[in-house]
């Protein structure tokens, strides 16, 4: 198996345990962190397409929406209504820093607390909404409630799996976060036929479903033996590592850990330290992966699916019944992502994921010119119409399968414990940052850009495939706390290490050294 061979020319070694059930119910508690951040990236395209949530808060936009003769590309395009669904996004991008020191000082579990309860105060805020004030200060703190929950999950999961299922189980935060936004689709369908007109409150208001459960569920959970050790409790953290791999023989793993934490303990000041040359190859990661996931235009989709599908010539009731069949297709090729990330690894998911994307973009926008042009007027066939949500579909399943679960997993994998707080904070502020450009911009381009959108984006995805096939090392089956192994051998990023920083012990550095460079390592 090619893995094999990247855990040795890594360095790595597999550690002994198995998957016990106590990691698993404590990965699917963490997991349910996902719901709350899928839920509201679902929550307000169907919501901002509803017509007496337009008429109360944005009436010149329920203006546009009914002149018959307006451009279809830019009947939507509008500041306001964009910052709604948007603010969310900037809060949870300042809150990521906070809930680095939280996750790093009190330990993974009470970043994911604090992320459910301000969540909790968000979703009632904007269900009892009166005026866009309202609104907006809601969707600040569910922000801040995504922040804290995606700096954390993310970690905790990689920390509690057995390097062996670090992919799948980490995955679960994607699945959910798939859940979460398969479920508002659903929410948004049902409550848009509430005749009373008050539909969008109440699918505000279920946000706090999953705030309670993530709420609840982080008392219960235990924290990883990695941050016990790092705050100084090392019985406990060996105690829970023996509970966790369901086996007394954790000496070497524990070791590993010990090995880290102790190099973490000597940092001061992880965001100086994540700049260290040594550290060049994590930080670009940190920095170019979240970018990318976003540029792949996924939330164009995600946000204004129903809005996109109306601007086609869909009837209302069509265009949200459409984006419950892309929410879908989405939750399932995720599970594709599950079942595979472990076995064929995550650079292969990568390339296959991105060629899909590209092609099926270059088809939608195709189709969407021939038939709208740059006027933007014209009546679209049903069986056009379909094809357009055929191809859609597809892209959203290789996206779901590639950058959706691995934006997350790769980042949360990649750090050594001493800079992997400030290392996720980094990825989230930078994921949330441009989630807020596409959220706030989307609108704006669709009605300038036209067709050409789908082409924008398909370009993207173009450069990051290249990106991934030359500069991302495969990292499937290796130790967390062994990770440089895998830097140290690449042929771009050894050059950026040197041998004093390398600490795993053994007589690995010179294997990895010696062993071939990881960029081809799967091929
Ligand atoms: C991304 C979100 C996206 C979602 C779609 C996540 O990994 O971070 O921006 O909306 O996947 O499933």
């Amino acid at each position: 198996m090619a893995g094999g061979a990247i855990v040795n020319t890594g360095g790595g070694k597999d550690y002994p345990g198995k998957l016990t059930l106590f990691v698993l119910l404590t990965c699917i508690v963490a997991a349910t962190g996902g719901l709350i951040f899928g839920y509201d990236i679902g929550i307000s395209g169907g919501v901002t397409s509803m017509d007496p949530f337009l008429k109360k808060f944005f009436p010149e936009v329920f203006r546009k929406k009914q002149e018959a003769k307006t451009n279809q590309y830019c009947k939507y395009d509008n500041q306001l209504l964009q910052t709604f669904t948007s603010s969310l996004y900037l809060a949870a991008l300042v809150a990521s820093f906070f809930a680095a020191t939280v996750t790093r000082v009190l330990g993974r579990k009470w970043s994911m607390l604090v992320g459910g309860l301000t969540f909790l105060v968000g979703a009632a805020l904007n269900g009892a909404a009166q005026n866009v004030a309202m609104l907006i200060i809601g969707r600040i703190l569910l922000g801040i409630g995504v922040g804290f929950a995606n700096q954390s999950v993310p970690v905790y999961l990689s920390e509690m799996a057995p390097a062996r299922l670090r992919g799948m189980l980490n995955i679960g935060f994607q699945l959910m976060i798939t859940i979460g936004i398969l479920a508002a689709e659903l929410i948004n369908y049902g409550t848009n036929k509430i005749k009373a007109g008050y539909g969008w409150r109440v699918s505000l208001a279920l946000a706090a479903v999953p705030a309670a459960i993530i709420t609840l569920g982080s008392i219960f959970l235990p924290d990883t033996p990695n941050s016990l050790l790092e705050r100084g409790h090392p019985e406990e953290a060996r105690r829970m590592l023996r509970r966790i791999r369901g086996t007394e023989d954790i000496g070497e793993e524990y070791a590993d850990l010990v090995a880290a934490s102790e190099e973490a303990r000597q940092v001061q000041h992880p965001w100086r330290n994540i700049l260290k040359r040594r550290y060049r190859a994590q930080l670009t990661m940190a920095v170019v992966i979240p970018f990318f996931q976003q540029l792949t235009g996924i939330n164009v989709i995600m946000f204004y699916a129903p809005v996109l599908f109306e601007t086609l010539g869909f009837k209302n009731d069509a265009s949200l019944m459409s984006s419950v069949i892309t929410g879908l297709v989405n939750v399932f090729a995720t599970v594709v992502s599950i079942v595979t990330v472990d076995r064929v690894g995550r650079r292969k998911l990568f390339l296959q994921g991105g060629a899909q994307m590209i092609v099926c973009q270059l088809v939608v926008g195709t189709l969407i010119a021939a038939k709208f042009g740059t006027s933007g007027t014209g009546d679209i066939a049903r069986g056009y119409a379909a094809a357009v949500v055929v191809f859609i579909c597809a892209y959203v399943a290789g996206f779901a399968w590639s950058w959706g679960p691995l934006g997350w997993l790769v980042p949360s994998e990649i750090f050594p414990l001493e800079i992997r707080p400030a290392g996720q904070s980094i990825n989230v502020s930078v994921n949330m940052f441009f989630t807020f450009c596409i959220a706030q911009a989307f609108l704006t381009m669709l009605c300038h850009f036209k067709f050409g959108l789908f082409y924008f984006f398909a370009g993207w995805v173009v450069i990051m495939t290249v990106f991934i096939a030359l500069f991302l090392p495969e990292t499937k089956n290796v130790p967390i706390e062994e990770m440089v192994l895998v830097w140290k051998s690449h042929w771009f990023w050894k050059k950026f290490i040197a041998d004093e920083d390398v600490h795993v012990g053994g007589n690995h550095l010179q294997m990895a050294k010696n062993g071939r460079d990881t960029k081809g390592a799967d091929a």
